[in-house]
């Protein structure tokens, strides 16, 4: 059962339909000349307002039949039906585990009892994994059943118990460009809409519209958990601009099959999340999310190495020590590895993988000289025994005290697509607890502002975070949880957590 907290706080209002908070947004501003620099720091007075009622979520997934789609709907449905099986090592229950939301915890304060955790989807009113109606499109035409089969990734006991209700689920038709994806992929590719580029792209528009007919949800989000693309050319003319990348799908122009559903999606007015690393995108379709004021997130889950990279790097640079080279290998046998096996698609991972750093090495001038970065290399093989359970092995040499070297080695068995799943759950319910919440910021034109087009806050779960044009990229791990945190706390009219602790400090 949900807990319920209650803000004893005379600047937090509870109406019938909103929580409204005030809230002191405490920033600094420094500026520097030569040696001299000024800190001033500045209050702005907000008012955080958050719908209460938690509406019923459709998720469209485009990829639905590969190993991350099969697998999270199996996943949800797991957990709705508080399945259990049994394995070599004893009796298995569904669970949540890996989501930010559902299976971390914040912490609201201390009292009598000792500090008071709860899990972070208790904070704000939430949409439940449980509840999450699910449909998609796949180029194979294989249903959820058999998909979740062909995946390799559940034990076999759990299967037997879903394949009655995942055999219903069928993939819708998709849009297939050989040229986007490896030729591997040609011999799955047998569910395939016909016709322009511009008619497949709104048959996607109906599809959206029929689900959220047929299924009674009261919104739908998209999200791509399809085979890595590779990156498209940004062409002035052609997609660097809404109308532009209007007219080239009317023309039939080359346009990437992930910018036509992310187009299809925000014409439809639905939040569309890219899980894939490819240049999605393209300023047109960023400019049109922003005309017509639609959610959009990404890049590439950050599930496994590049999690732990944003983790370990952050802790060697924050502890002054000089991380110098960073070397990731990673051998995998699923289907993304057959499809990243293929050059132009190992390049799109392996552009989105190496920036993940660049934050962390900027931000400390004493280690690192403008412009300088540790080597950073990226290898990604395709070996087919392994199936989903990718191997991540990764050396991090580091320049400690007086020219010493320290070098850590890491292996990691990830286990892709049940590392994926949760946080497909926790980027679809952020959004989606994003799209009710409204601000007011004093001495602007007052108006109540939503989260910028480009929804920064997901930053935490991908990793080549999207932001708005100008906005600094955080790719430091903590960091992205304390912005999670801090928000929803704003939203309660909670301060930031700061872990001083001072009320055990003094004497
Ligand atoms: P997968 O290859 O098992 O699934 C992809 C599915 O997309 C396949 O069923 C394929 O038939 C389908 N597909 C390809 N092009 C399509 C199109 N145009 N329209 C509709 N369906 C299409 O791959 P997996 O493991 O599920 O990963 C999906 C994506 O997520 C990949 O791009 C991968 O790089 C990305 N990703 C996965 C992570 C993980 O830990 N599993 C982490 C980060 C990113």
């Amino acid at each position: 059962m949900p807990v319920k907290i209650h803000i004893n706080s005379p600047h937090v209002h509870y109406t019938d339909s909103h929580i409204e908070a005030e809230y002191v947004y405490q920033t600094t501003t420094a500026h520097r000349e030569g040696d001299h620099i000024t800190v001033t720091p500045h209050n702005t007075q907000m008012t955080f307002m958050t719908e209460s009622h938690v509406p019923r979520l459709g998720v469209m997934l485009v990829g639905w039949g590969g190993n991350n789609g099969s697998t999270v709907t199996a996943a949800v449905l797991a957990n709705k039906l508080q399945l259990t099986w049994r394995t070599k090592t004893g009796l298995k229950k569904a669970n949540y585990y890996g989501s930010l939301l559902q299976s971390s915890t914040v912490c609201l304060g201390s009292g009598p009892q000792g500090e008071v955790n709860i899990p972070f989807c208790d904070l704000l009113p939430m949409v439940h994994p449980d509840d999450i109606v699910f449909d998609g499109w796949d180029i194979s035409s294989l249903d959820l059943g058999r998909a979740m089969e062909r995946a390799e990734v559940l034990d076999w006991a759990l299967q037997e118990q879903l394949r009655p209700h995942m055999s219903r689920m069928k993939p819708r038709k998709s849009i297939y460009n050989p040229d986007f994806i490896a030729a591997n992929q040609e011999s799955r590719a047998d569910n395939v809409l016909s016709g322009s580029t511009a008619q497949q792209m709104e048959q996607i528009r109906a599809d959206i519209r029929d689900f959220r007919s047929c299924s009674g949800v009261d919104k739908v989000i998209v999200l791509w958990t399809a085979n890595t693309e590779r990156f498209c050319d940004v062409t002035p003319g052609l997609n660097d601009t809404a109308d532009n990348l209007l007219a080239a799908i009317q023309a039939g122009a080359e346009v990437s099959p992930s910018t036509l559903f992310a187009v299809a999606s925000i014409l439809e007015g639905c939040a569309f999340i890219n899980g894939s690393p490819q240049n999605t995108f393209v300023p047109g379709a960023v400019d049109l999310a922003v005309q017509r004021k639609v959610f959009i997130g990404g890049d590439d889950f950050k599930s496994g190495q590049t999690k732990i990279k944003s983790v370990l790097v952050d802790f060697l640079v924050s502890a002054g020590i000089k991380p110098t080279s960073i070397v990731s290998y990673n051998h995998l046998g699923n289907n993304d590895g057959k499809n990243l096996s293929a050059p132009q698609q190992f390049r799109s991972k392996e552009i989105s993988k190496s920036n993940v750093v660049d934050d962390v090495v900027q931000s400390n001038p004493v280690l690192y000289r403008p412009g300088e970065k540790p080597d950073h290399c990226v290898v990604i093989k395709y070996v087919p025994f392994v199936g989903d359970s990718k191997r991540a092995m990764d050396e991090y040499t580091s320049e400690i005290m007086m020219g010493g070297t320290n070098t850590i080695a890491l292996h990691n068995t990830c286990e892709d697509s049940l590392l994926a799943s949760p946080i497909i759950l926790d980027l679809v319910l952020l959004t989606e607890l994003c799209q009710r919440v409204s601000v007011r910021v004093q001495g602007e034109d007052e108006q109540p502002q939503s989260f910028h087009s480009v929804l920064a806050l997901l930053a935490f779960l991908c990793k080549a975070p999207l932001v708005p044009p100008g906005a600094p990229v955080v790719n430091a791990f903590f960091r992205q949880r304390a912005c999670i945190e801090n928000i929803m706390r704003a939203c309660l009219g909670l301060p930031p957590q700061n872990h001083m602790l001072l009320e055990h400090k003094l004497q």
